[in-house]
Order: structure tokens, then sequence, then C-alpha cells
């Protein structure tokens, strides 16, 4: 796949997310092996204000590279003056939201909403696409509502208005986050377009990546949710990828790279924010260990980043006495399992 000078053959990209994916996730993800990540979406108009929030979203680390600055908006002027500020801000390309389903962004005509302004979307990535010299890619989703799946329509526009990739998440506004998505019109909108696809939507393991490609043909995937408290997914998926599929990662490991991201959060955010943006990645983190539920009550409540630590670090010392006493062996058994070759089921292809 190719978006301007990069050029990566199915890259595994992290999803953006508000309040997730700051550069403490990123980071770690580009370490597991995301191949492209996003910035947290950017309001337009708070960029044009200067508002402390939206800039310093803007802020990214060589280590991450290739990152995408993602911004949103529903004005012409207002997304070309966005675009120049991030551009100055040098990410390797710049992605445009066309897909936030929340009422205060597509109530008033950005993100989704301009899936009901088709001509105004064309016109503002054409304005973009124009004003800088980076690429320009754009996020969307299939359409409005199950009546209104527009998105061959928009694969169109948006090719026209001289974007280089385009991501396209398979649900509608309506369905939010809900309900599965459907990967068959991300397929469908492959087939047509001349530009790189993203495929993204119900992305949860390794498995899935691979089967996305497979299902869908698309260039690249990307991974939300199922990256949260987990970007171990990306190691998984670019090994199995190649067919081999690794054994999950130890609780050592998961409770380790947990105090890390904690300490990176609280270097980016402060500890204030940098505690409280952590809570949603724990249960991931420890998802399956044994007697979790009241350590994972306590982290999600806890304002101490120390306290977080030495539970975090008790709780290892507990895992260790339950492998030892044998309580858990089947979970013992499959952590422990050793890196088997997997045969792929053959790619799907068309009737
Ligand atoms: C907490 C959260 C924040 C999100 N923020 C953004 C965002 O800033 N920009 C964007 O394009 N999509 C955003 N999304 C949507 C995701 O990028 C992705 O399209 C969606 O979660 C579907 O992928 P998944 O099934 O792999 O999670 C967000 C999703 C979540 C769960």
């Amino acid at each position: 796949m190719k978006i301007g000078a990069i050029e990566i053959d199915k890259p595994i990209v992290l999803a953006p997310m508000e309040d997730v994916t700051d550069p403490s996730f990123r980071r770690l993800c580009k370490r597991f092996g995301a191949d492209i990540v996003y910035t947290e979406f950017i309001s337009s108009e708070g960029l044009r204000r200067g508002a402390a929030r939206s800039c310093r979203k803007l802020k990214i680390f060589d280590d991450e590279r290739p990152v995408a600055i993602q911004i949103f908006g529903n004005e012409i002027e207002a997304m070309v003056e966005a675009a120049l500020i991030a551009e100055a801000a040098n990410p390797d390309f710049i992605d445009i939201n066309y897909g936030c389903p929340a009422k205060k962004v597509a109530g008033r005509g950005a993100g989704s909403g301009l899936l009901c302004n088709p001509t105004l979307m064309e016109d503002i990535t054409a304005a973009v696409v124009k004003a800088v010299k980076l690429p320009v890619t754009a996020k969307t989703r299939i359409g409005w509502d199950e009546h209104n799946i527009t998105i061959l329509d928009t694969v169109k526009r948006l090719e026209g208005a001289g974007i280089q990739a385009l991501t396209i998440h398979g649900r509608t506004r309506s369905q939010m986050f809900k309900g599965a998505a459907d990967w068959t019109w991300i397929k469908r909108a492959k087939e047509i377009a001349t530009i790189p696809i993203i495929g993204n939507g119900d992305i949860w393991t390794a498995k899935d990546a691979v089967k996305h490609f497979q299902i869908t043909n698309v260039d690249g995937a990307m991974i939300g949710r199922g990256a949260i408290g987990n970007p171990f997914i990306f190691r998984e998926a670019k090994a199995l990828m190649q067919g081999v599929e690794l054994p999950p990662p130890t609780f050592h490991e998961r409770i380790h790279v947990a105090i890390e991201h904690l300490k990176m959060s609280i270097e980016w955010k402060g500890e204030k924010y940098g505690v409280l943006e952590m809570r949603r990645h724990y249960a991931s983190y420890l998802k399956g260990l044994p007697n979790v539920s009241k350590v994972r009550d306590f982290l999600v409540r806890e304002e101490q980043w120390q306290n977080i630590i030495d539970r975090l670090l008790e709780y290892e010392h507990e895992c260790e006495q339950h492998f030892v006493e044998g309580t858990f062996d089947k979970l013992a058994q499959t952590l422990n399992d050793h890196s088997k070759r997997l045969v792929l089921e053959p790619a799907v292809t068309e009737s």
C-alpha cells in the first residue's frame, strides 16, 4: 500500500481514538508492530483558535512514524487552516474524519454529519488537498443509516477530490459502535476504488485481521478497540500474516507493559489525567487472569499512581502463586505454549 512516500505491504494500522491514541499509546503500539498510527481527531476550530487541548494533540515523535494527524470540521476555510497548522507539525500525512458519530460532532455537520452533505465533503477535501503538500487521506463510515448506504458514492467523490487512501469503518452512523461491522460493503468499495482502502471494524484478534484481508481484499487493516489494553495484537497479527501463530503474552509481560504504559501516560498527560485515561486499558491488559475482578476494581478507582503500580506488582506475585499451585493449569498451559506454524485458509476469492 502506498500513501505518498510510505510504502508498506498489507499494513496493520492503529485506529485514531479520542483519549486513547495519545503519544504514549501510539509509541507502545508502534513498538509492538503497528505499521501506521493516527493521532486522536483534532477540531479544526480548536486549532484555529489555538486552543491548548487541540494544539497539544499535534505533538508527534519520530519513533512513532509513519504517523497521521487527523482533523475534523464542517467549514472549508477552517479545515484548510487546520490542515496547514497540522502540516507544520510535520506528520507523514493528514487524515480527515468523516466518520465520527457523536452528536456534538455529527450533529453540527462535521465527522459523519458530512455524509448528509456529500458536496461539502467533496469541497472540503479538495480544498485541503490543494492547500497542503503532504498526502491527504480520509476515514469514513459506510453511510448514515441502513437506508442510506453511500459508501460507493463516497469512494468516488473522495478519490476525485484527490485523497491518497480511504479508511472505511463498516458501520453506519446510526449504528454508532453497535451491531456487527459489515465487511461486505468494504469489499464492494475496494472493488471500485482506484486508491488504497483500509478496512476497519470488529478486528478483535490476529485471526480477525488475517480474515479481514482475505474477505475484503483491502490494502490495509485498522484496529481500534481490539488494541485497547492489548498492544500485543499488532505483534500477533503481523506474525500471523506470515503464517506464524504466536503464544499470547504472559501475565508477566501484560502486567509490566501496563505499568510502562501508565508511566508513559503520566509523563505525557500528568498524574491526574495520566491515571484517569489508563482506566479503560486495565480490563484488557488483565483479561482472563485469575481473580482479576478485585484488582481491576481497585485499579479503576485508585488515584495514586504509586499505589496502582504496587498493586499490579503484588498481583503479579499472586498470579505466580496460582500457577505454582496449579490452580490455573489450563491458562498456564496456554501461556506457556510455544509458537506454532499455522496453515492459513486460502484467500476468499470472487465467485
Ligand atoms: C474511544 C474511541 C474513540 C474514538 N475516536 C476516534 C477518532 O478520534 N477518530 C476516528 O476517526 N475514529 C475514532 N473512533 C473510531 C475508531 O477509530 C474505529 O473506527 C472504531 O472503533 C471501529 O473499529 P474497531 O471495531 O476496531 O474498534 C473512536 C473509537 C473509540 C472506541
